[in-house]
């Protein structure tokens, strides 16, 4: 479902029956899409004709259709809105319904009671490995915890204005565009459109000022993205002052220091205000509570404290607390507040192997960062497999997979490099086949659609390089953090459990062939090279 009201209209009704929902970001290819509804296995799925983005429609019941027949599972029926002034999409009668005919015989029915422990959603979101992991969030304490945030955390009151611009398809969608501002009583914005190019990079400032918006929340990419476009914030001035406008909260990935100061000039000196958390938690683990009172300046590059319920440690690899300032694992020692995920649908082991094992009595939160004397927390990057492009959690090992459907390739790696606007984008080595000899830009290409094919034009997956062989342990695990490290320009050093460190020259050579690292002097190879 796009950015529509009837996206919240089917999750509530949903909710209201209780029946579990689950909802997939539209910028997944079909692929995907049928890997979710064959793992979920819905009675019903709910789609619209099209989306909307920049310039263009995306038809999504096309996408509905190819994922439904990639896979051997069929729901009873589909729920198909057909979008005034777009173009129609044809029902297949044998298993669709047109949203608005039903509407017009459809009579209201009570709520049905459920348990506090019973699921109200399950949201996929990307682990190390291709299959997304299926976070369950039970009905009760996600609905307390939620309501208890608008208030504690963003300082809002029933009435107030807010807006959460995300969409549904994420964790941030269904805390805060959906379930907590109308459990607050608050009126939430559902803005169909991006921050640049819709019209222009003002449309933010003029949705605040239009609407007497108290609290926004965003992710720092999207702030990038008008900071790039319009650098002396005139857009913004256009709409001065906003009256009601409290403070600006972000999250999704870490916010750097120039994009924080632009976006609290462009907001007249309002607080911007940084959030950790996770889709497992569902709502903040850190944050600068506004409604309790705590200090509107937190220490630039932290994401606040603890919030209350969350008892957060750094770690050090032996498992004792790190110093105050040093780098470790961030840990959240058992049990979990209200709120928080209950289990992996249909992967109760899994739940248990990923998240709680590695550290005995804690949730390994699979992010590094530290925390000063006065526990401000700064989360500086996933410890697993996963990247992050802009505010999107992508696996690279389902990157991979998608790469490796092309015909030329025998092996791919992926890795997160630092991207201006998007943070982070996916770079891909590709390993030929032995005795390939096209052109490089038509193998990339290929594997460019074989990404857009399996995973979705959310990858932004764009870069890539040739390389000889891969780095690989002994284990047989690909030195991806070594190779990030050498992308970036950082200092790394070369693992000594690497089968063959030679490899790491012609990689090296290729990066510097698309111009991603300039020197050399910052290799630190194992003793003996
Ligand atoms: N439905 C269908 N396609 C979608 C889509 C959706 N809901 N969202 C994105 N896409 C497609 C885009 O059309 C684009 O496709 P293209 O490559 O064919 O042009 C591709 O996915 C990448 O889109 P996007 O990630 O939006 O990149 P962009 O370069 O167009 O825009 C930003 C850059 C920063 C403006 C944009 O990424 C943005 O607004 N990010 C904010 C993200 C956010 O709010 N995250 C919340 C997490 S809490
Ligand atoms: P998601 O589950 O898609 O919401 O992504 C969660 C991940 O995004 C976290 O594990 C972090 O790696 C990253 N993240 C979210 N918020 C922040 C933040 N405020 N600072 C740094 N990283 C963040």
């Amino acid at each position: 479902m796009p950015m529509i009201p009837q996206a919240v209209i089917a999750m509530l009704a949903s909710a209201r029956i209780g029946a579990i929902h689950s909802l997939v970001f539209g910028g997944f290819a079909a692929k995907e899409l049928g890997t979710r509804i064959d793992h979920a296995k819905p009675k019903v799925v709910v789609s619209a004709s099209c989306g909307v983005e920049p310039g263009k429609s995306v038809p999504y019941k096309p996408m509905l259709d190819g994922a439904l027949s990639s896979i051997d599972f069929k729901p009873n029926k589909c729920v198909i809105y057909n979008r005034p002034g777009f173009q129609i999409a044809a029902l297949n009668h044998k298993m669709d319904v047109d949203w608005q005919l039903e509407m017009l015989e459809a009579s209201p029915v009570d709520c049905v009671p459920v348990l506090a422990t019973d699921p109200i959603y399950i949201l996929y979101t990307s682990g190390t490995t291709g299959l997304p992991k299926a976070v369950v969030r039970p009905s009760g304490g996600h609905a307390v915890v939620l309501k208890w945030s608008m208030w504690n955390i963003y300082g809002l009151k029933p009435k107030d204005v807010w807006w959460a611009a995300s969409d549904l398809g994420w964790v941030v969608g269904h805390s805060y565009i959906a379930y907590a501002p109308l459990l607050n009583g608050n009126t939430t914005i559902l803005f169909e459109g991006k921050p640049v190019g819709t019209p222009d990079p003002g449309v933010y400032f003029r949705i605040l000022r239009e609407h007497d918006v108290k609290a926004m929340f965003v992710a720092p990419t999207a702030l990038r993205a008008v900071r790039r476009e319009d650098p002396e914030a005139d857009y913004a001035k256009k709409y001065k002052p906003l009256h009601e406008f409290q403070a600006l909260f972000v999250a999704g990935e870490h916010c750097d220091k120039e994009t924080m100061e632009w976006s609290r000039n462009a907001l007249e000196g309002k607080p911007v205000l940084d959030n950790w958390w996770q889709t497992e938690t569902g709502w903040a683990i850190t944050s600068t509570c506004a409604g309790m009172g705590m200090n509107l300046k937190p220490p630039t590059g932290t994401a606040g404290k603890a919030v209350p319920g969350w008892d957060v440690k750094v770690l050090r690899k032996d498992l004792t607390t790190a110093d105050p300032g040093e780098l470790g694992q961030i840990a959240v020692k058992l049990p979990l507040p209200p709120g928080a995920f209950s289990t992996l649908w249909e992967s109760e082991e899994r739940f248990k192997d990923t998240y709680y094992k590695t550290i005995p009595g804690y949730y390994d939160t699979m992010d590094a960062g530290f925390m000063d004397e006065e526990g401000y927390v700064s989360v500086m990057a996933r410890t697993d497999d996963v990247i992050n492009v802009a505010g999107h959690r992508l696996s690279t090992g389902q990157l991979e997979e998608a790469m490796l459907e092309s015909e030329y390739l025998a092996e791919a790696a992926v890795v997160g490099i630092p991207d201006e606007l998007k943070g982070e984008v996916p770079l891909g080595l590709c390993v030929l086949k032995h005795g390939i000899t096209v052109d490089n830009e038509k193998i990339f290409d290929n594997v460019r659609g074989q990404v857009r094919k399996n995973i979705g034009p959310v990858a932004s997956f764009n870069l890539m390089v040739v390389v000889p062989k891969l780095p690989k342990t002994r284990s047989g695990k690909i030195a991806r953090n070594t190779i990030a490290a050498m992308a970036a320009g950082k200092e790394y050093k070369i693992p000594p459990s690497i089968e063959d460190p030679t490899v790491f020259s012609a990689i090296q050579t290729a990066l510097k062939g698309i111009g991603l690292i300039k020197n050399t002097d910052n290799v630190e190879l194992p003793e003996g090279l």
